[in-house]
């Protein structure tokens, strides 16, 4: 038989540890339930009267025997938002005002919690229609239902409602008051909406503020508790009403318009276009593509999902709604082509505070002007902080490597590890997978940091590569004019096995590169050979030969005339004399910069943005599009000893197309003018596709995107009264609204994203690429994120017990700190309800909510998604998805106007192509003559760059009702003293938080985020007023 779950003061106080212990039973016994008075007393509903108790934790009292109590005269008290004006204006409202005139307004229904003990089924509910009894101060309109609580019928453990006027109804809450006292009995948390019967007959219940997993729900509420998830699921069929509130999934087939022909879109989702689902609509299908929906000027939404008032005012306004929908229209086909780019930085400069802007409008007379005035009046931006503490900021190799870090995307840089760069993409189809980037050039650049001296200090690993098409000049010309084959030979002063084997392997006589070291260089790791490799072998350093990797037929055939050889040495003596390691080539010394020296990497000071597998699979469709251009890209970043980034290359690649064969070039910051304006405009065109990512993948796809699904499973499988439903729900808030938003004018077919950024319409392809490719649940977190970028390994000794490989990286350094508080209090949360395994594994709404977000809403991805058995499972879970529709959000969205604001600091589309690129003569002279030109060419047009700035402005802003993490305690959790503990503990942190990162902010050392004309890092800052701040975190994903 399972007891009454008890606790000591032990497990309540005893923070970061679970919460009871393993052996603790579960009572399926209703308690009584603890609510809390105005005078900070708490009562309890007992046998006969009302009990005011002491706030301090007493034991859990048992329940008193229902045939005990004495009928009990009760006031149940509903609070409802004001309508607001525009309600009111309605051919109904005469027979509402009739209604209310005889106190029919609302339909109450009062369920007991348990089942009548004799009859096994419901006791006799307990119905009335409450009257109007006047308004708070908040102007909430109250209504009350007198009536008495009979002896027999136990806790009351639900109410259904029926709203009987013909206008939808905001529950805020239902309380059942002593009536002889006024204290508080049970209080009953709605925030939803209720729907006029007129409109869905369909009886609403709300269940009380006690949470209780499925196999503790009380009898009396099983039947309801199913009844109410079957409501919300719906059947999958028809089009939704945005009265309702079914959760369903669907395909992103609505982004795009079969039905025009510049608008055909393909379906995301599915096999060919893997996708997170959506919310279904269940709109008709498209004329000419079943599989597609018709567009709308509004996606359906659940009701309880779609913005509040006051955010929906303050979205529309500070969006100048009329600027996205109706001035911004006129305006692009006014503007003289619409792709018209600034014609100078100060043009670009009077977009801010009033000044005027340069626009030209086709039309003359009055409506251009008029046009012209208006376009004054409304197109004025604040000057965004990147620009307003350091003007120059946006030109500097300085902030372009400390963006990476610190500013709007910093979640795309990794740590290099593998050298030479190479692609993975097929060479037939792509060319060349070498990089140009060479271990000679990054050596060039960081000459002065690193030297061979200190290389051989520690040499824990050495390469050697050679490489055809000029980078390693020496060894390019033992194979240039040859077969191609190069061998490295290795030798070991006193022993010769090593030599003897390679020199059978090359057999057939083909030209040979030499490298002997000489001394106890210890044993050889491995040998890799790629290239020509007919007759290479390698020397494992065991003496026996095997074949080296990469030799394999395909292997000879594709890389004949771009020969690698790489050297690893995991164990040469620290103290090895210089002298005693020669290279040679053909008998003559090498370079030694022909040894690369990847201390570099071994030390981990190494880092790229690595966009060129991912990209140059798009690039051809992308150059045919109008007004765009792209390249696969790789920049490369060196850790500085200040514990700053200095870039070091960039490399641009073209693959072969359209009867060109493979371009690539690498530039590198340049002393001479004309690199130097090369090497600005490469950064613009890192830049642009920077911004793409940022917006498709690291903010749309990693959190709006991503969440949906997981909302919808919420609201699905999990009960409301379901404590995890409960921990969730504030991290849900407005995320669908702001997505149908996006499906509605950011991310459709010709939406301003298509518009306004390099990938043009592909950009949602290359969105569902990433997610293939790259997106996985289990790295989502932001320790798994860290180590899988290489950002971040595994430590215990260090804080958070991950050792950072840049110890300034203020995302990570704060994100830590937010993800442990989270964490901590998902912990004592989940263990609080949990406290053993046995009880997630019996919990049959909580796996179906797993299944359905992994099969379902997430179902083209088969891996990455860990399994469900323990408590520990469950809070690693929890823990992802809470910080991903907080922190993660947070740290990629609210900073968008503060440094993409002022585009040059981060244009979203580079519409050129470089200027050495195949140039005419023509080209290459337009762009000595006039560089910058060339580079507000390359930049987005005037109307782009305005479209693109009125938006960041919009998303960076936070509502005056924002939510912020670890600020309020939600009613349910207010009513539960260990929960309520545990918030308390959890909101301490998040404070701490804000006041750790105001001392970061501070802090001299801290280059990445303190300087002259930095702008501080306070993206992860948890609390912000409202408006565009560049800080605060709220609870859900709602702008
Ligand atoms: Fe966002």
């Amino acid at each position: 038989m399972l007891k009454t779950r008890s606790f000591s003061p032990e497990t309540l106080f005893s923070w970061h540890k679970p919460f009871g212990n393993d052996t603790t039973p579960v009572s399926v016994t209703p308690k009584p339930v603890f609510h809390r008075k105005k005078n900070n007393f708490r009562v309890r509903r007992n046998a006969r009267n009302i009990k005011a108790i002491s706030p301090i934790l007493t034991p859990t009292p048992t329940t008193t025997p229902v045939e005990t109590r004495t009928p009990q005269k009760v006031t149940a008290v509903v609070t409802v938002q004001k309508p607001g004006f525009l309600t009111n204006i309605r051919w109904s409202k005469v027979q509402d005002d009739l209604t209310e005139v005889f106190g029919r307004t609302l339909l109450l229904e009062f369920f007991s919690a348990e089942l009548d003990p004799e009859t096994g089924s419901e006791k006799e509910t307990i119905k009335g229609y409450a009257r109007r009894a006047g308004q708070d101060e908040d102007d909430n309109v109250k209504y009350e239902f007198a009536f008495v609580l009979p002896s027999e019928f136990g806790d009351i453990g639900a109410v259904r409602v029926v709203n009987e006027i013909h206008i939808e109804m905001y529950f805020k809450n239902i309380k059942v008051l002593d009536s002889s006292n006024g204290d508080v009995c049970l209080n009953m948390s709605c925030n939803s909406w209720v729907q006029s019967k007129f409109v869905s007959p369909e009886k609403r219940t709300f269940f009380t503020n006690k949470s209780y997993l499925p196999f503790e729900t009380p009898s009396g509420l099983n039947k309801l508790r199913q009844d109410d998830l079957k409501a919300v699921r719906g059947n999958g069929e028809g089009e939704r009403k945005s009265s309702e509130r079914i959760y369903d999934y669907d395909v992103y087939n609505d982004i795009g318009d079969p039905d025009s022909p510049d608008t055909v879109r393909p379906v995301l989702g599915g096999n060919e276009h893997p996708y997170p689902r959506r919310c279904r609509t269940g709109r008709p299908k498209s004329t000419n593509d079943l599989s597609s929906e018709t567009r709308s000027s509004s996606n359906y939404v659940p009701r309880d999902e779609a913005f509040s008032a006051v955010k929906q005012r303050t979205f529309y306004r500070k969006t100048a709604y009329s600027v996205l929908q109706v001035l911004l229209p006129i305006l692009l086909r006014e503007i003289r082509n619409g792709d018209v780019g600034f014609p100078n930085f100060t043009a670009i400069d009077t977009l801010y505070e009033q000044e005027d802007t340069e626009f030209t409008v086709q039309s003359n007379g009055i409506i251009g002007y008029l046009l012209i005035q208006l376009a004054k009046i409304i197109l004025r931006f604040d000057i965004p902080e990147v620009v307003k503490r350091d003007y120059f900021s946006w030109f500097t190799d300085e902030e372009f490597s400390r963006e990476t870090l610190a500013g709007l995307n910093p979640c795309s840089l990794q740590l290099v590890t593998d050298w030479p760069l190479r692609s993975k993409l097929d060479p037939e189809i792509y060319g060349s997978p070498e990089s140009l980037i060479t271990k000679k050039l990054v050596e060039q650049e960081i000459g002065g940091f690193m030297t061979l001296e200190e290389v051989m200090q520690n040499p824990s690993c050495i390469r050697s590569s050679q490489q055809g098409g000029g980078a390693e000049e020496e060894v390019t010309a033992g194979i240039r004019g040859g077969v191609g084959a190069a061998t490295m030979m290795w030798q070991r002063r006193l022993g010769g096995g090593g030599r003897g084997g390679l020199d059978q392997g090359c057999d057939g006589g083909k030209r040979e590169a030499t490298v002997v070291v000489e001394g106890r260089v210890g044993e050889i790791r491995g040998l890799v050979v790629s290239g020509e490799a007919d007759g290479l072998y390698m020397d494992g350093g065991g003496g026996g030969l095997q074949k080296a990797e990469g030799c394999d037929d395909e292997g000879v055939r594709q890389l004949g005339r771009n020969c690698r050889v790489e050297f690893y040495n995991q164990s040469l003596p620290r103290n090895m004399p210089q002298d005693l390691i020669r290279y040679f080539h053909h008998g003559h010394r090498l370079k030694r910069s022909n040894i690369l020296n990847m201390q570099a990497l071994e030390k981990k000071k190494l880092f790229m943005l690595d966009y060129n597998d991912l990209l140059l699979p798009y690039v051809n469709e992308i150059r045919e599009l109008e007004g765009t251009t792209l390249y696969g890209s790789r920049t490369l970043f060196f850790l500085t000893e200040k514990g700053t980034l200095r870039p070091l290359a960039i490399e641009l690649t073209r693959p072969p197309g359209n009867g060109k064969p493979q371009w690539k070039h690498v530039y590198r910051p340049c002393t001479d003018a004309t690199g130097s304006w090369l090497w600005k405009l490469a950064k613009a065109q890192v830049l642009a596709q920077e911004s793409g990512y940022h917006q498709l993948v690291s903010h749309w796809l990693r959190t709006h995107c991503a969440m949906e699904p997981y909302i919808i499973a919420t609201n699905r499988q999990l009960s409301t009264m379901h404590p995890i439903y409960r921990l969730l729900h504030p991290h849900c808030r407005f995320t669908m609204e702001i997505n149908a938003l996006a499906r509605q004018s950011l991310i459709n077919a010709g939406g301003i994203i298509e518009s306004s950024f390099s990938p043009g319409k592909y950009s949602m392809q290359l969105s569902s690429a990433v997610y293939e490719l790259q997106w996985r649940f289990d790295q989502q977190a932001l320790p798994a994120d860290l180590i899988a970028r290489g950002m971040a390994q595994e430590d215990p000794t260090s804080p958070h017990n991950l050792k950072l490989t840049i110890e300034d990286y203020p995302f990570a350094n704060d994100g830590l700190i937010l993800w442990d508080a989270i964490n901590e209090w998902v912990t004592d949360y989940v263990k609080h309800y949990y406290p053993n395994e046995s009880l997630v594994k019996s919990d049959q709404e909580l796996h179906a909510w797993w299944k359905e977000i992994r099969t379902v809403g997430h179902e083209d991805k088969k891996e990455g998604w860990p399994t469900l058995k323990t408590p520990e499972d469950l809070i690693g879970i929890l823990t992802t998805i809470i910080w991903v529709a907080s922190g993660h959000h947070s740290a990629v969205n609210f900073g968008q106007y503060a440094y993409a604001g002022y585009f040059p600091n981060r244009p979203t589309i580079a519409r050129n192509k470089m200027p050495n690129e195949d140039p005419s003569d023509e080209e290459w002279t337009s762009f000595l003559e006039n560089p910058d030109g060339e580079l507000l060419k390359c930049y987005p047009s005037q109307i782009q760059a305005t479209q693109v700035m009125a938006v960041l402005d919009i998303l960076s802003n936070h509502s005056p009702d924002e939510e912020y993490i670890g600020a309020n305690i939600s009613p349910s959790w207010e009513e539960n003293l260990y929960i309520k503990s545990a918030f308390e503990v959890f909101k301490a942190k998040i404070e701490l938080l804000g006041n750790t990162i105001d001392e970061r902010n501070e802090d001299n050392s801290l280059k990445n985020r303190f300087g002259a004309g930095v702008v501080p890092y306070e993206l992860l800052k948890p609390m912000s007023e409202k408006g565009v701040t560049g800080m605060g975190v709220p609870n859900s994903i709602s702008i």
